[in-house]
C-alpha cells in the first residue's frame, strides 16, 4: 500500500491556475508541525488550522471522544472547501481516520501510512519502534501499517513528551532523561530495530534530542515530513518546493503562504505558543465554538 493510497474519492482536482487550499486538523497546537513540513514543500497555497486546544489532549482520550471531535472539526474545515484535509494528529489518525472519511466530502490523508511508508523506504532489518500517545498505541494503527509492510513493530506510548515540549523543554536534561528511559525500555525487546517512527505532532520538536539518545544505526522518521511529501505527490500543483526549509515565509510574495487559523479555546495562549512549533508568529488566528 503506498502513501498516497490513503487518498479516497473524491479525487482531486488539479489546477495549475489557482493556489492549493490545505486544510490540516489537529488536537492543538502540535500539528503546527505538520503544517511547517508542508509549508516548506508547498509555500504557494493557502492553509486553513484547526486546532482543538480547549479539548486536548486527544492522546488520553477514547476512540468514540475523538472521533467525535474530530469529525465535528472535519465539517467545519469542509466548509472552506479545501483540496486536500490533513488530520495532522497521529492520535485523531490513528482513531477516526475512517469516521472522518465517511463524513466528509474532500480529499482526506492522516499521518499514519505516510509514516509507515517512509519506515519502509529506510529499513533493512523490517523491524521498528514507534513513539506515540497512549491512544495511537492503543490502536495499534501504526503496527498494522508496518506489519502491511512486513514489519514487526515495538509501539511505545510516551504520556510524558507532549507537556515536555509545551512546556518548551525541547533541549532540556528533564527531557533527554524521559526520552531515554522510554528508549531503553522500547528497545529491550528490539534488537534488530533500524527505524524509529515519531507518531506523535509534537516529537519532531525533539528530534536533536532523540538523535542523541537513539544509537546512531536507528534512522528516524518523522510522520510530519512523511506526510508532507506525500501531499506534495498527491497535488502536483506545479507548487515549487522551498529550496529553504523552516525559513520565515515572505509575506508580500504572491508565491508566499497564506495563513488562517482557527482555534476553540484562547487566541492569545494559540498565538504564543505557536512559534515554538511553526518556526515564525501567527497573525489570523480566530476563536470557534464548536459546542460538543
Ligand atoms: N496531536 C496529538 C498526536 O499527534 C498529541 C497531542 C494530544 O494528545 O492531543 O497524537
Amino acid at each position: 500500500v503506498s502513501a498516497t493510497s490513503t487518498l479516497e474519492a473524491p479525487q482531486l482536482v488539479s489546477s495549475a491556475s489557482r493556489r492549493p487550499r490545505i486544510a490540516v486538523f489537529d488536537s492543538g497546537v502540535g500539528g503546527l508541525t505538520v503544517l511547517r513540513a508542508i509549508v516548506a514543500l508547498i509555500p504557494n497555497a493557502d492553509y486553513i488550522y484547526f486546532g482543538d486546544t480547549a479539548r486536548l489532549p486527544y492522546g488520553s482520550k477514547s476512540r468514540e471522544t475523538v472521533a467525535r471531535y474530530t469529525v465535528e472539526a472535519a465539517k467545519f474545515l469542509e466548509t472552506h472547501e479545501p483540496d486536500i484535509l490533513v488530520i495532522g494528529c497521529n492520535t485523531a489518525s490513528a482513531l477516526a481516520l475512517y469516521d472522518i472519511k465517511a463524513a466528509v466530502h474532500v480529499p482526506v490523508i492522516g499521518v499514519i501510512e505516510p509514516g509507515a511508508e517512509s519506515a519502509a523506504q529506510v529499513s533493512v532489518s523490517r523491524e521498528a519502534v514507534v513513539l506515540a500517545t497512549e491512544a495511537t498505541v492503543g490502536t495499534h494503527a501504526y503496527q498494522r501499517a508496518l506489519a502491511r509492510r512486513g514489519f514487526a513493530t515495538h509501539e511505545k506510548a510516551c504520556p510524558l513528551l507532549v507537556p515536555l515540549v509545551e512546556e518548551g523543554w525541547i533541549d532540556h536534561p528533564v527531557t533527554e532523561q524521559v526520552a531515554r528511559i522510554y528508549m531503553s525500555e522500547a528497545l529491550r525487546a528490539a534488537a534488530h530495530t533500524d527505524v524509529l517512527v515519531l507518531g506523535c505532532t509534537h516529537y519532531p520538536l525533539i528530534k536533536a534530542l532523540l538523535r542523541r539518545v537513539v544509537p546512531d544505526s536507528i534512522a528516524i522518521v518523522d510522520s510530519a515530513e512523511a506526510t508532507a511529501h506525500a501531499i506534495f505527490d498527491e497535488l502536483k500543483y506545479g507548487a515549487q518546493p522551498s529550496q529553504k526549509r523552516n525559513s520565515r515565509p515572505e509575506r508580500r510574495s504572491p508565491h508566499a503562504p497564506r495563513f488562517t487559523f482557527y482555534v476553540t479555546d484562547s487566541v492569545e495562549k494559540f498565538a504564543r505558543m505557536a512559534p515554538l512549533f511553526l518556526g515564525h508568529p501567527v497573525l489570523d488566528v480566530h476563536h470557534i465554538d464548536l459546542g460538543g
